[in-house]
C-alpha cells in the first residue's frame, strides 16, 4: 500500500527535495541547532529524503556521534547515500518496519514526512520507541502553502492557494481535513503520549533580489513542477493567464524579478520527550 500522499519505494521526487533543502538551508540549520544536539549524540532522520539534513546533523554530533537516515524510496536513499558524510548510515526501508534497535537514539528528526503516513500518531509512537529515556523526537513541517508569494496581489494569491488545495484533494483523493492535518503536530505528539512538548516556528522569508538557490526552488519546484498547467482547471482563464505570466522566467512580468517580490513561509518544529 502506498503512503497517504502516494509514496512508494519506486517514487522519486529527489530533485524537488534537493531544491527545497538548498533553499531553506539557513532556517533548517537553525531548527537543528534549536534541538541542542550534543557532540557524540545518536540521531535518526526518519524519512531522510535526499540526505542534506544528515550532513548537518553529522556536523552537530561530530566524529563520535551516530547519524542514521531511513527512507522508503530507493531513489531518495541512493541520493542520501551520495550526499551524506561517510560516518552516516542510510537505510532504504519503511520507517514503520525499520530494522532499528529500541531506545537507541538521543534525537529523532522527522521532517515533512509524518503527514505522509496513514496513521501519524502510530508512526510517532513507533519512532518515539526508538528514543533513549529523555530523548527527544522532533516533527517538522513546512506550512502546506506559503503565507505570501504575490505580495502585490492578495486576490490572485488566495485563488492560487485554493486551486492548489483542490488539485491536491483531487490528486490524492483526500479530504481537506486530512490534507491540512499537518497543522496539528502538537496534537499528534500529545496523542502519542510524548511529554514536555515544545513548538518553535521559523520564518523562511525572502525578498528581491533572490539568491540562486531561492530562485531555483521557487521557479522550478513550485512555479513549474507543482503549479503550471496542473492548476488550469481550477482557475478562470484570465487568472490562469496572469499566473502563467508571473511564473514564466522569460516573461517581463516574471514574479521573481519584480522588485516588490516578498516570500514568506513558516517551518514549524514540534518536539517532545519520551
Ligand atoms: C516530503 S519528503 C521529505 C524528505 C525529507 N525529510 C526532507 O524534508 O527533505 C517525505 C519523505 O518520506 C519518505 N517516506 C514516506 N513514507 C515513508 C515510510 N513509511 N518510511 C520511510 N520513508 C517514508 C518519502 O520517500 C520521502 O522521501
Amino acid at each position: 500500500m502506498s503512503g497517504l500522499l502516494g509514496d512508494t519505494a519506486a517514487r522519486d521526487y529527489s530533485r524537488k527535495l534537493r531544491l527545497f533543502n538548498a533553499f531553506a538551508e539557513p532556517e533548517l540549520r537553525q531548527a537543528i541547532a534549536s534541538l541542542d544536539v550534543a557532540p557524540g549524540a545518536s540521531v535518526l532522520d526518519a524519512g531522510c529524503g535526499t540526505g542534506e539534513v544528515l550532513r548537518w546533523f553529522a556536523d552537530a554530533v561530530g566524529p563520535d556521534g551516530t547519524v542514521i537516515g531511513i527512507d522508503l524510496a530507493s531513489a531518495h536513499a541512493t541520493a542520501a547515500r551520495a550526499c551524506a558524510p561517510a560516518q552516516a548510515l542510510v537505510l532504504q526501508a519503511d520507517l514503520l518496519h525499520a530494522p532499528l534497535r529500541a531506545a537507541s537514539f538521543d534525537r529523532v528528526w522527522c521532517m515533512n514526512t509524518i503527514n505522509h503516513l496513514h496513521d501519524p500518531v502510530a508512526g510517532t509512537q513507533l519512532l518515539a520507541s526508538l528514543l533513549q529515556p529523555a530523548g527527544r523526537i522532533a516533527l517538522c513541517q513546512s506550512s502546506l502553502l506559503p503565507d505570501m508569494y504575490f505580495a502585490w496581489d492578495a486576490r490572485l494569491e488566495r485563488l492560487v492557494n485554493e486551486a492548489v488545495r483542490q488539485y491536491y484533494r483531487d490528486r490524492y483523493g483526500i479530504s481537506e481535513r486530512d490534507l491540512a492535518a499537518v497543522r496539528s503536530l502538537v496534537g499528534v505528539l500529545r496523542r502519542a503520549q510524548l511529554g514536555n512538548v515544545r513548538a518553535h516556528t521559523f520564518a523562511i522569508e525572502r525578498v528581491f533580489p533572490l539568491g540562486a538557490a531561492d530562485e531555483a526552488y521557487l521557479a522550478e519546484a513550485i512555479f513549474r513542477d507543482s503549479w503550471g498547467a496542473r492548476l488550469q482547471p481550477y482557475l478562470s482563464s484570465d487568472d490562469y493567464d496572469e499566473l502563467a505570466r508571473l511564473c514564466d522566467p522569460q516573461h517581463p512580468q516574471f514574479a521573481l524579478h519584480r522588485t516588490d517580490f516578498h516570500f514568506l513561509q513558516t517551518f514549524t518544529v514540534v518536539s517532545g520527550e519520551r
